[in-house]
């Protein structure tokens, strides 16, 4: 599975959302979560995040951010049209600690 890392909280692109193939992004107040069963692997939204918050579970950073997709894709609702990222989302892109910061 891919999984969304904490660079999306608060800049909440979602073209993610546009490009995946079964519609497996889930929906919170300030960022979205990847259904790690229903991911298919396709791998085509990572390149399309803004934010480069998208990781393959390969990645040695992806670990803590699976057990957080999973815990809330099966919380959140699904998402699957691209709504309007945040007015300041770019201002986030890059910071670091968001998840201590602002998840919600
Ligand atoms: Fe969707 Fe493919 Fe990204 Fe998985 S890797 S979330 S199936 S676009
Ligand atoms: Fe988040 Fe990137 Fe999607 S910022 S909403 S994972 S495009």
């Amino acid at each position: 599975t891919y999984v969304v890392a904490d660079n999306c909280i608060k800049c909440k692109y979602m073209d993610c959302v546009e490009v995946c193939p079964v519609d497996c992004f889930y929906e919170g107040e300030n960022t979205l979560v990847i259904h790690p069963d229903e991911c298919i692997d396709c791998g085509v939204c990572e390149p399309e995040c803004p934010a480069e918050a998208i990781l393959p579970d390969t990645d040695p950073e992806a670990e803590k951010w699976l057990e957080m997709n999973t815990k809330y894709a099966e919380i959140w609702p699904n998402i699957t049209e691209q709504g309007q990222p945040p007015a300041d989302a770019d201002e986030f892109n890059g910071m670091p600690g968001k998840y201590e910061k602002f998840f919600s």
